[in-house]
Order: C-alpha cells, then structure tokens, then sequence
C-alpha cells in the first residue's frame, strides 16, 4: 500500500552530497523525522521518505525501482551507465534535474615531477582509480594502453604504495591531491548532483508529487542567486540603470512623491549582485540602493 503512496527518494548517507541534499529538500519545505544514524527518514508533511545510502548503490536502487528518485553525482550515474553497457544493459534512469551542488571532477592526476606531455605520457603506466569505466573510455578516446587498477577507496595513497603510476578520482577542492604530493593534470569529467527516478511508471498520486517536487527545486534553484533591489533613480538616467541590473526582467518604476525627476526602481536580478554593480549603480545617478534576499519564487 505504502508502496503505491509514498515516494522514496535516496540520498548520499554521509559525504560530499549529504548536507547539500538535504538541504535542497528542506528548501522544498519538506520536514524529515530523523533519528540520528536511521537510514530511512519519514517525511512528516509530504508523502517522501528518504532513504540514506553509499552514493554508488543509489543508480541500483532507482534503476530497480527499490526507490523512485535519487540524488546523486552524474560522477557515480556515469560510471554506472558505462558499467551496465559493458553487461549488454541499458541503463534506465532518467534525469529529472541537474543541480547547482556537488560540483567536482574526475581527473588524472601524477606523484609530483612525474613528466606529463598530454594522456600519451600514461602509455604502459598502472592508473588506480573507483572508475575503471570512464577511465577506460577516456583511455580509449585517446588511444592510450594503461593498466587500470581497481580500487574500492584511498586511491590516492596508491602510488606511495607503489601500486600505481598515476591515479583517476574526484577532485572538488584539491586538498586530498595536495596532502598526497599529487598533481591534477586532466580532466576526464566535469561533475554536479542530479536528480534521477525510475524508469518504471508511477502510480498518478506520486506523480502529482514528483511534479510538484520539481517545481520546489527549480524555484529554490532560481531563488539562490535572485536578489531584489530597491533604488531611486533620475528619470533621465533610467535606460542605463537597467542595463545594469543584472538578469532582470522588466523592474517595477514607481513615481516619488514631490520629485517629478526622480523615480522608485524594483527589480527582481536572477544573477549575482556584486558591490561593483552597486557602485556602477550609484556613479549612474542611484541612491537609496537596497539589496534584498529572495526566500521563494514560483514562475
Ligand atoms: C573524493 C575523492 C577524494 C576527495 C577529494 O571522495 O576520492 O578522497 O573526494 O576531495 P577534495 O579535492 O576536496 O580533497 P568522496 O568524498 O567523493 O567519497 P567517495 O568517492 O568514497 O564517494
Ligand atoms: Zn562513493
């Protein structure tokens, strides 16, 4: 019964994507009953419960429809996707939204000095990785012969240990490189969280919630860098103002009382309000300039 009502979605259990996810989905307004280390928490004011996994079970577990959603890194979908090809498998689960979190790469990366003059210096080397897929496919695409170590986790340890040459992992800030005398030198995929579900259909009332779900997130992924700005402005120097405001669509121009010449200018800007707008701002002729943060938008 359960089954047929409530979604469940699957999410990182602890890492990169965890607090981002869940964070994501309380700004959708949903409220999670959780205790600490339950791997399953119950959405108390929308028919969702989330189920907290390894990110690399999380493709499984929607392409089988043990879950409906996921949020997971396209990292983990495509290695996957590459995984189920080389069974004769289609993957199955669609891609609902790519999201503005989770961003890091897949790369290569050598012990420090090693020589590098493009992917051809990796010619005959042993490459640790968790990615034995898209590094294949990266080799491939560069006709390069390289020895793919397997490794199930601390890759980066591997050519201290004498294991590998080179190594392929994540890298969002670099620091695991740096702490490990290793040098990024290609990128073999560019990285963020998206959201899958299941290729099987559901049932209309998880439907209507995996919609209206969408809605939440494309609205708090608009709303993040949206401000509204407030200011007065010359008349005259209209035309330039709002060639400054950045992603705005048409502002709000109000007349101010006992100043014919001069006019209230609201504006909602999709892109970052830097202090350097701010400045070009007043140098046009603005003053009383207010930046505010956006907390909800439904186009
Ligand atoms: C990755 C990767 C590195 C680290 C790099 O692991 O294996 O250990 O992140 O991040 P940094 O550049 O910010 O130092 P991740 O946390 O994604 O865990 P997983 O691969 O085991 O899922
Ligand atoms: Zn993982």
């Amino acid at each position: 019964m359960d089954k047929d009502t409530r979604l469940k979605l699957a999410v990182q259990k602890s890492g990169r994507l965890t607090d981002p996810s869940i964070d994501l989905l309380t700004r959708c307004g949903l409220k999670l009953a959780r205790g600490k280390d339950q791997l399953l928490a119950f959405g108390e004011n929308m028919p969702l419960d989330v189920l907290f996994v390894r990110d690399d079970d999380i493709p499984d577990l929607v392409q089988e429809d043990v879950c409906d959603l996921g949020l997971v890194g396209l990292n983990v979908i495509e290695e996957k996707r590459l995984a189920l090809a080389a069974r004769g498998i289609v993957a199955s689960f669609d891609s609902l939204r790519l999201l503005d979190f989770g961003r890091c790469r897949l790369s290569i990366a050598l012990p420090q000095q090693s020589p590098w003059s493009g992917p051809a210096s990796l010619d005959g080397k042993r490459i640790a990785t968790t990615y034995p897929n898209l590094l294949a496919q990266y080799l491939a695409r560069h006709g390069v012969r390289a020895q793919i170590v397997t490794l199930s986790g601390a890759v980066e340890i591997a050519p201290r240990l004498g294991r590998a040459d080179a190594i392929c992992d994540l890298v969002s800030t670099g620091s695991t490189l740096a702490a490990n005398h290793l040098v990024e030198v290609e990128t073999v995929l560019e990285s963020h969280a998206v959201l899958i579900r299941t290729p099987v259909a559901l049932a209309p009332v998880k439907t209507e919630w995996v919609e209206r779900l969408l809605m939440r997130v494309d609205g708090v992924q608009q709303v993040k860098e949206s401000k509204y700005i407030m200011l007065h402005a010359p008349r005259s120097a209209l035309a330039q103002i709002r060639q400054l405001l950045p992603g705005s669509e048409s502002p709000t121009i109000i007349p101010l009382e006992g100043h014919p010449d001069r006019v209230a200018v609201h504006a909602v800007c999709r892109e970052t309000v830097f202090w350097e707008t701010l400045e070009s701002l007043k140098r046009a002729g603005a003053s009383a300039v207010l930046v505010l943060p956006v907390e909800k938008m439904l186009a």
